[in-house]
């Protein structure tokens, strides 16, 4: 087995990312961390709607047919030839095992046949890393922006993550149960609306009145009772869900449309109340200086107009484009490109894993502090 640990860093890395945690097959080749060669994403969604809800087997199978056409596309789009790039990426957790074994088996084989490094991308600092590289370097390079505080909002998580200009991270909360973007999903699902229900609440909210009627604010002041120390920064979205199936129940089925409007846009904005809610009392209690917003929650319209309106101005808000909040490679091969220049390889024994191991580390190059 050749020893990939002693790579040459070139001036110019040409990094090509896969990502296959979820219901994405995805590859891009992103130079030194910023700079997008391509892009390519084949999304799985209308396989899963009827499902409301990813199938992990059948997200494996749909990756495993199509994501040699997507890496050459995207190798393709790059004008390049796959010989010339420099190293591969894959997202190696958290996510579906049956889905994050495709990707990894791919490009294990990659890697052993072109004799490039392999990197193992955490998926999840990979959705923070996308609001970095949006900032086009400046977000990183800026010691005034630090501490950034992180809320990571999608399918799979919804955690605040502080990270100091040091790198160092720290996890400050998460949820107790469904994540945001799920309790969008499930919301969708018991309405009969359709997979993924973010975009289709987003769309049908926008027609009815957010004020019209009153969802739980888990574990915030407005629920009621004095929140434990240890809860303040800790998120639940299961008991708006709950409330939502028992607030249909009262009314005859199916909903006349103004009622389902008015429904779901009161739903949809006690969830960003709360997200919006947790992530400024964070930021207040740790003095970050910036706040990023990251994953495909943060697609959300109105959740990016309320922290936009009540972000304080003396801290930055980073909100990634919403072609990068939701699953991409992009965030995998910029990612990458930090950690190999901090000697971070991945053993072609490597595993995968399921779920968020313990973070301690945002990998990107010291700052100028
Ligand atoms: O980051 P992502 O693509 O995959 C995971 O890593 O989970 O996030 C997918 C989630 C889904 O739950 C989807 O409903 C939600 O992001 N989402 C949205 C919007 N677009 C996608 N949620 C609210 N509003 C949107 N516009
Ligand atoms: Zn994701």
């Amino acid at each position: 087995m050749p020893c990939l640990k002693f790579y040459c860093l070139k001036e110019t890395m040409k990094i090509l990312g896969i990502e296959t945690s979820c219901d994405e097959t995805a590859a891009a080749i992103v130079e030194n961390g910023y700079t997008l060669h391509s892009s390519i994403i084949a999304s799985q969604i209308a396989k899963h709607a009827a499902y409301g809800g990813v199938i992990p087997e059948l997200a494996a199978r749909e990756h495993l047919g199509c994501i040699d056409q997507v890496i050459k596309q995207a190798v393709k789009d790059a004008k390049m030839k796959l010989n010339e790039i420099d190293a591969i990426a894959v997202t190696q957790g958290p996510g579906l095992i049956p889905a994050l074994l495709v990707g990894n088996a791919y490009a294990k084989s990659l890697s052993f046949s072109l004799q490039k490094p392999l990197i193992g991308v955490n998926h999840f600092l990979g959705h923070i890393y996308a609001s970095f590289l949006d900032s086009g370097a400046e977000l990183a390079q800026d010691a005034k922006n630090y501490p950034v505080m992180a809320l990571v909002v999608s399918g799979g998580h919804t955690a605040l993550i502080l990270i100091e200009a040091n790198g160092e991270a720290k996890l400050l909360g998460q949820t107790l149960d469904d994540a945001a973007g799920e309790a969008f999903d499930k919301a969708a699902k018991l309405l009969g609306l359709g997979y993924p229900g973010g975009p289709i609440i987003q769309k049908l909210g926008a027609l009815g009145d957010k004020s019209k009627y009153h969802f739980p604010r888990s574990f915030t002041p407005s629920a009621g009772k004095k929140l434990r120390d240890e809860d303040q920064l800790m998120f639940s979205f299961s008991g708006v869900k709950t409330a939502l199936l028992y607030h249909v129940q009262k009314f005859p089925q199916p909903l006349c449309d103004a009622l389902l409007y008015d429904t779901i846009a009161s739903y949809q904005e006690a969830i960003i109340d709360v997200l919006t809610y947790k992530t400024f009392l964070a930021a207040q209690k740790f003095n970050a200086r910036s706040i990023v917003v990251c994953g495909g929650v943060a697609c959300n319209g109105p959740l990016r107009e309320r922290f936009t309106q009540l972000c304080p101005k003396d801290i930055k808000l980073y909100l990634a484009r919403p072609v990068n909040c939701t699953d991409n490679a992009v965030m995998i091969a910029g990612l990458a490109y930090h950690q190999m220049l901090r000697g971070e390889v991945m053993d072609i024994k490597a595993d995968v894993y399921a779920k968020l191991p313990m973070l301690s580390q945002f990998p990107l190059e010291v700052r100028h502090v």
